[in-house]
């Protein structure tokens, strides 16, 4: 893999750390590469009311967005006993921004599996 794509799953282990999952006990971390060499990371956090959590990989997006960075070149998410892909609703999310590369690792970072996002959601809704 990639020198930079091995870094970026190691911050996306990192970011789980922050994880705030009291409910499901199951940490994530993201990490999104911007094609400016930029990474955003994220975690998920979750509520009591259950859908007002979000996703690691939306939480990453939305860090970017805000940032004013729209063009990314890869994620790295890192959560789980075994390499985990992002949900369908953190797939649609990134697709509103094209193409990238998706590095699913576990939770330590050290297993991993490289999927590009138009694999994971070959046909996206898009106005
Ligand atoms: N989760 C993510 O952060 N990313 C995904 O792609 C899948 C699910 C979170 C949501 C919830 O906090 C926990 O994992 C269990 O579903």
């Amino acid at each position: 893999m990639k020198p930079e794509y091995l870094q970026l799953v190691r911050r996306a282990a990192e970011a789980r750390k922050n994880a705030y999952a009291p409910y499901s006990g199951f940490a994530v971390g993201a990490a999104l590469l911007c094609t400016d060499g930029t990474v955003f990371t994220g975690c998920n956090v979750e509520n009591a009311s259950y859908p007002a959590g979000i996703c690691a990989e939306r939480s990453a997006l939305s860090a970017a967005v805000s940032a004013g960075k729209r063009r990314f070149s890869a994620i790295a998410v890192a959560a789980g006993e075994n390499p985990t892909p992002p949900c369908g609703i953190c797939r649609q999310a990134l697709a509103e921004f094209g193409d990238l590369d998706v590095l699913c690792a576990d939770q330590n970072g050290s297993r991993c599996r490289v999927f590009s996002l138009r694999e994971l959601l070959p046909v996206s809704f898009s106005l």
